[in-house]
């Protein structure tokens, strides 16, 4: 009886948002990264600012909701970051630096945009932005994706992000031999013209996204063309990226023993022999699994005394809690290399990069874990921490990745919040380059990434949420 009550509880509650939605002439929520929402910001955007002024910046929907009055009615709130001054420099040339690097401008805009589509009209009823002040302490909340906002171009009156004719026209031979020389160093190539006129229209705009992402970055960071720079921010995401990390919780993991001794001021494990060399996961949303091997190979080295490459291949086909190529948590594959009895090494069960049937053999185990632990969520405690034991499997918001090329990552809060973890990495060192404090972080993106395949991040300022999901697996 009592369980009947809870299931009709449960039942009400679901049904209650749904009737609210349902109810006539009431504004809804919309998806933050729907097309018709993000067109209808775009629109919003382009007539709002359409007397020009300040430089470029990067956009994103905070909140959306949309209304039916004869068409369609949107509420959007959206965030605005751009550089205080800004250069004019080309794209793909090193930015300006003005001024050091401050925080940005922040704008939050209101718009209410009416669209009839059938009429082919379109109308913003109303707009309200005003500067606000970047907070740290803001709601947590998912944003939509930061999209490029060109305050003189025409370019937003149109429903498309990118318009490879447009630029193709009017591209620059600079464009064009950047484009040229992307396509030569990573191999690229597409089906027919029309393709290749989208991806180059994608690619002018990822270098002029990841000139205004320098122009805000706070550390010593340069992006610019990576092998990524053709894929639109969507594409990235859900090919690359986890997202798994920010929705599921995680199995609940004892914490760890904090090191009595103050972390030494800089650590590598790289000095010590414990880290395999960079791997690539390919188009498969395996960081989780990487990370995790990579932990594992640490401890088993710093225990055991031999430093092995193990299969990641092994947990996207035999990990039943992780969900393969879609993502999954590393707190589950520690339980799943627990439950399976061990890891092979990747000699023996190498990697293809899609799910397969569960290959597992008994006999070719070549390392096992006895526990795992979750690590603390403070800086120095997670030094203290990796200096003595070994390095830690993390998760990060992946924001400033996709471009980043060499040096310091230090993105504004904003634009890599903590909230929005989406991919898993391995910490390995620690250290400062001139005065900047930074993070080591190995990624599994291939060495022609990045420094040879690592991202070096801030430290001291939970950078992209770096200190979310610290984990590490315990052999004893
Ligand atoms: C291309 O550039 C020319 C001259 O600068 C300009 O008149 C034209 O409108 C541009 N075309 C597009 C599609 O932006
Ligand atoms: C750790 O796990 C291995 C393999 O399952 C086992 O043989 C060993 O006894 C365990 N060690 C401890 C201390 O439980």
């Amino acid at each position: 009886m009592a369980s009947v009550r809870r299931l009709l509880c449960a039942l009400l509650l679901l049904a209650l948002p749904a009737s609210l939605a349902a109810m006539p002439g009431g504004a809804v929520e919309a998806d933050v990264r729907s097309g018709a929402a993000l067109a209808a910001a775009r629109f919003a955007l382009s007539r709002a600012f359409a007397a020009g002024g300040g430089g470029g910046g990067l956009w994103a929907l905070r909140t959306a909701e949309t209304q039916v009055v004869n068409g369609i009615k949107y509420h959007l709130a959206i965030v605005l970051l751009r550089r205080r001054c800004s250069g004019d420099q080309a794209v793909g040339q090193e930015a300006s630096r003005c001024a050091g690097p401050g925080k940005p401008e922040q704008v939050s805009c209101h718009f209410e945009v009416w669209s009839q589509p059938w009429a082919g009209r379109k109308e913003l009823l109303k707009h309200e932005c005003a500067p606000s002040e970047p907070s740290e302490e803001a709601q947590p909340a998912p944003l939509g994706q930061w999209e490029v906002f060109h305050p003189r171009a025409p370019a937003l009156e149109v429903e498309e992000p990118f318009q490879g004719e447009r630029f193709l026209q009017n591209a620059s031979v600079h464009l064009v031999s950047l484009f040229k020389d992307f396509l030569n160093t990573y191999k690229k190539s597409y089906k027919d013209e029309t393709e290749t006129t989208r991806r180059f229209g994608i690619f002018a705009e990822n270098l002029e996204k990841a000139r205004i992402i320098q122009e805000l970055d706070q550390g010593t960071a340069e992006y610019g063309v990576t092998k990524f720079s053709d894929l639109t921010e969507e594409e990235f995401r859900t090919t690359y990226l986890n997202p798994l990390l920010a929705k599921l919780p995680g199995r609940p993991m004892k914490p760890a023993a904090l090191p009595r001794d103050p972390a030494p001021a800089e650590w590598d494990w790289r000095d010590h022999g414990a880290v395999t060399g960079v791997k690539d996961q390919g188009a498969c949303g395996s960081c989780w699994a990487f990370s995790v091997t990579g932990n594992v190979e640490g401890q088993w080295f710093l225990r055991k005394g031999s430093l092995l490459s193990l299969s990641e291949q092994e947990l996207l086909d035999c990990d039943a809690l992780d969900k393969a190529c879609q993502g999954g948590l590393p707190s589950n594959a520690y339980e799943a290399i627990e439950r399976l009895g061990g890891l092979e090494t990747e000699r023996d069960y190498s990697y293809e990069g899609f799910e397969q049937k569960c290959e597992f053999s008994k006999e070719k185990v070549a390392v096992y874990i006895n526990n795992s632990v979750e690590i603390s969520r403070d800086e120095n405690e997670i030094a203290a921490w990796l200096a003595k034991n070994g390095p830690i499997s993390i998760a990060l918001n992946a924001f400033a990745m996709q471009f980043y090329r060499r040096g310091i990552s230090h993105p504004f809060f904003l634009l890599c919040n903590p909230w929005m973890i989406d991919h898993a990495v391995l910490l390995v060192g620690y250290g400062t380059r001139g005065h900047t404090p930074f993070w080591a972080i190995k990624n599994s993106w291939g060495e022609d990434w990045g420094e040879k395949g690592y991202y070096y991040l801030y430290r001291g300022s939970h950078a992209c949420g770096m200190n979310t999901m610290c984990s590490s697996a315990m052999v004893d």
